[in-house]
């Protein structure tokens, strides 16, 4: 079965469906994700998207709190273009129907963050994603240009390679064609061609035990470039959120937002003790890399399986009036946030690494684009600011979009690509072999590439990957395709590669921290 789209977007979070509406005057889009529309990291989002809005806020203050964060790793001018491209992308937000909060006086009511020098958040209450994705898809769904396919899970992008073109490490003119992707519903695969490729598959979350992203985070678009020898980058810098719920066996595990401690909440151990004055001056608003770590070294010092967020001091009204999903939640667990302790504990929370694009959102491969926490951009560095992330993914959807509308007519169809290959007769097999070592692969990240690393871990971690890469990849040759094991062969895939990367990094930098490396001038932590 073929079909056929000027555009096509795999990913209906901001950066696919902010794409998919910029470009859908000009041309037919299809939009391809993996379970509902809805189900995305973005509509997870809390805290807010970072914007230069008012004085004695500046450009340069959030330029400079950006690559202070990203610990020397970021790229300047790609900073400089995300953070001055900010207020026109939340205008556009805000005409395709988003509501930010606003003060009485009409102003946007700015929260602040870990390593923002200034109020410059700007939120809907706590659930900032969910009425940012609400406000897209409904603009989606009434433009009559874009078709969304729901419970469809791309497979694999098209390239010469399904020509039975040799496409060797390196060469230079690899074009994505389309992709092959599995009607979930019907358990066809289906041909997508198109003249131009967005991948906005997102992040990769669940290669942890315990994270704050949705179960669909499962670094598939990063796995399907890397196979297509695209250029994957950075994925040593895996952001651990400090302050996830502490409510064992729940998935994904529910955020606390940093916002909270932006609005006066403190960290403490569980006999009420403030620590964070020990690893730096900013206390519990330091940036996230070194909150992360000073609480698992708490925890790791004392046996504790938590600490505390303490907001008893803040004004209770007030504080309920911001956060009340985080209310909810902590009250259906019996927890009162005006009166008692928040248990929290870091959970794995966002990719700053991933598929290289340039500053129009191009990857090496020819008329594919990628945009999102997908993608390396430059913008985090080593160490991702706080709500940077929804930022960038709206930026590179213009930028992308911008060069896309540009080019897209000079691309044709192609229409010698067969039909998916299915290399013989498959069997369906029993879901344990897939279920067992999609729990193992957790283990391991938690276990061995988390917020500490040593060599030792990483080469242990290694081994371990490639016994269960070895099984995984005899499945797939002769079993029946199921989302479960392309998500394992993918979640295998995007760990190695981290792994990889982390050997590679020799020394202490952003969220990359190995004990068999001095620590830096920022990290006062020894374990
Ligand atoms: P996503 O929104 O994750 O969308 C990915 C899409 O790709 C989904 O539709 C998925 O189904 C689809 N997909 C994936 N693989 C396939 C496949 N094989 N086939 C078909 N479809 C596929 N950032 C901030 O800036 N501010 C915040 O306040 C903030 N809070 C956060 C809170 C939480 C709990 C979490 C988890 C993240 C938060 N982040 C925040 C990070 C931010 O939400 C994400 O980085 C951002 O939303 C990513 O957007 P995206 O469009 O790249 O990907
Ligand atoms: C939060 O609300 O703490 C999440 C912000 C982010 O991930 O940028």
């Amino acid at each position: 079965m073929k079909k056929q789209y000027d555009f096509l977007v795999i990913g209906s979070g901001l950066a696919g469906l902010s794409f998919a509406l910029k470009v859908a005057d000009k041309g037919k889009v299809a939009v391809l994700t993996k379970t509902n529309i809805h189900e995305t990291n973005t509509s997870y989002a809390q805290g807010g998207i970072a914007a230069v809005t008012y004085k004695p806020d500046n450009y340069e203050k959030h330029i400079q709190d950006t690559m202070k964060a990203g610990d020397g790793l970021c790229n300047e001018e790609v900073v400089r273009m995300v953070v001055n491209e900010a207020p026109a992308q939340i205008h556009e937000l805000i005409n395709w129907g988003t509501h930010f909060d606003r003060e009485k006086n009409g102003k946007f009511d700015l929260a602040r963050e870990g390593g923002h020098s200034e109020s410059r958040i700007l939120h809907h209450k706590d659930d900032t994603g969910k009425e940012i994705q609400r406000a897209l898809v409904k603009r989606v769904k009434q433009h009559p240009n874009i078709d969304v396919y729901e419970h469809f899970f791309a497979l694999d992008i098209i390239t010469q390679h399904h020509l039975g073109v040799l496409v060797k490490w390196r060469y230079t003119n690899i074009e994505c064609y389309g992709v092959y992707a599995l009607d979930i519903r019907k358990q066809k695969i289906v041909k997508f061609l198109s003249r131009i490729t967005m991948m906005s598959s997102g992040g990769t979350g669940n290669l942890y035990s315990t994270t704050t992203n949705p179960a669909i985070a499962t670094g598939d678009g990063i796995a399907m470039v890397y196979r297509a020898k695209g250029t994957v980058e950075n994925m040593e810098f895996v952001q651990f959120h400090p302050t996830s719920l502490f409510n064992p066996n729940e998935r994904p595990s529910f955020l606390i937002s940093e916002a909270i401690r932006g609005h006066g909440g403190i960290l403490k151990t569980i006999d009420g003790k403030e620590f964070m004055h020990k690893y730096d001056k900013r206390r519990s608003l330091a940036p996230r890399d070194i909150v992360a770590r000073a609480i698992d070294l708490e925890m790791k010092l004392r046996g504790d399986d938590y600490v505390y967020l303490d907001c008893r001091h803040l004004n209770a009204k007030d504080l309920v009036k911001h956060f009340p999903n985080i209310n909810d939640k902590c009250k259906s667990l019996g927890i009162d946030i005006t009166k008692d302790f928040i248990p929290v504990v870091p959970a794995a929370h966002y990719l700053c690494g991933g598929i290289k694009v340039d500053r129009d959102g191009c990857t090496v491969i020819n008329r594919l684009y990628a945009a999102g926490e997908t993608t390396s951009t430059g913008l985090h560095g080593a160490n991702r600011l706080a709500s940077n992330s929804l930022l960038e993914a709206v930026v590179y959807a213009h930028k992308a979009a911008k060069h896309a509308l540009n080019h897209f007519k000079k691309y044709e169809f192609n229409k010698q690509i067969p039909d998916w290959n299915d290399h013989g007769v498959r069997h369906p097999e029993e879901m344990v072999l897939i279920t067992q070592s999609y729990k193992e692969v957790q283990q391991i990240f938690s276990v061995y590439v988390g917020i500490v690393r040593s060599n030792l871990r990483l080469k242990r971690s290694l081994d371990r990957l490639e016994t269960i890469f070895h099984e995984t990849e005899r499945l797939y040759q002769k079993s029946v395709l199921s989302v479960q094991l392309c998500e394992l062969r993918n979640l295998i895939n995007v760990g190695y590669l981290i792994i990889k990367s982390a050997m590679h990094r020799e020394e202490n930098r952003g969220l990359h921290y190995n004990i068999d490396y001095p620590p830096t001038d920022e990290i006062k932590i020894s374990y």
